[in-house]
C-alpha cells in the first residue's frame, strides 16, 4: 500500500501540454510508495470571494484531495513570466474560507518546461512567493528549468536519455524531500 500520497497540480490545461507530458513523465521515476494522483482544476469556476460560505462540489473535492495528500507535485508553464491564471485560481480556491487553507504545511516541489531558453524559472519564483507564504515547505534545489525541446521524451511517453538523469536526480531529492516533511 502506498504510504505517500502526493497531489499533483498541473498549470496547463492544454490537450497536448508539455507539463502535462512532464507530469506523467515525473510520476514514472519515482518510488513504489509514492502515489502521484493528478488534481483537475480545469472545471474550476473562477475564485469569487462571496462563494467561500458555499463552494462549488469541484472546489471541494480539489480541498479534499488537498487534505489526503502527504506531499504537492507543481508541474507549470510559465506565462508572461509568472505562473498560468489557471493555476494561481486554484490556488487562491484551495486557501479558503481564510484560516481554513488546504495548504498549509504540505511538503511541494515546484518544477515546470517551457519553450523558452530560461523554462519556467519566473513563472517558478512567483510561484514559490505564493507557496512561502501558504506555508507549504518548498524543494528548493536543484531548481529545474526544463527546455521542452525535441527529445525531451522517449517515444513511450518517459524522459528521453538525454534529460533523464537530471530528472531523476530532481525526482530523488524531490522523494526524501517530502519523506522529511512527513513523520512515518
Ligand atoms: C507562453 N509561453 C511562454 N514561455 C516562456 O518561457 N515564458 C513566458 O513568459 C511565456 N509566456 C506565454 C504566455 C502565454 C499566454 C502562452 C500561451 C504561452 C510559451 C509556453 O512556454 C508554451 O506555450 C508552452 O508550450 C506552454 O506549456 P504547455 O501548455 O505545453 O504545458
Amino acid at each position: 500500500m502506498s504510504q505517500y500520497r502526493i497531489a499533483v497540480i498541473v498549470g496547463s490545461l492544454r490537450k497536448d501540454s508539455f507539463n502535462k507530458k512532464l507530469a506523467t513523465a515525473l510520476t514514472r521515476l519515482g518510488p513504489p510508495d509514492f502515489d502521484f494522483q493528478t488534481s483537475r482544476i480545469d472545471d474550476l469556476p473562477l475564485y469569487d470571494q462571496d462563494d467561500d460560505t458555499n463552494p462549488a462540489d469541484a472546489v471541494k473535492r480539489l480541498k479534499s484531495e488537498i487534505a489526503a495528500a502527504q506531499g504537492l507535485l507543481f508541474v507549470t508553464p510559465e506565462y508572461n513570466r509568472s505562473m498560468p491564471g489557471v493555476l494561481k485560481n486554484a490556488i487562491d480556491h484551495a486557501s479558503r474560507p481564510y484560516g481554513q487553507s488546504a495548504w498549509n504545511g504540505k511538503p511541494a516541489g515546484v518544477i515546470g518546461a517551457s519553450i523558452g531558453a530560461i523554462g519556467t524559472a519566473l513563472a517558478q519564483q512567483h510561484l514559490r512567493n505564493v507557496l512561502a507564504y501558504l506555508n507549504v515547505p518548498t524543494l528548493g534545489q536543484p531548481e529545474a528549468f526544463i527546455h521542452a525541446k525535441d527529445g525531451l521524451f522517449d517515444a513511450d511517453g518517459g524522459i528521453g536519455p538525454s534529460s533523464r538523469e537530471f530528472v531523476q536526480g530532481w525526482m530523488d531529492r524531490y522523494v526524501a524531500w517530502i519523506r522529511s516533511h512527513v513523520s512515518a
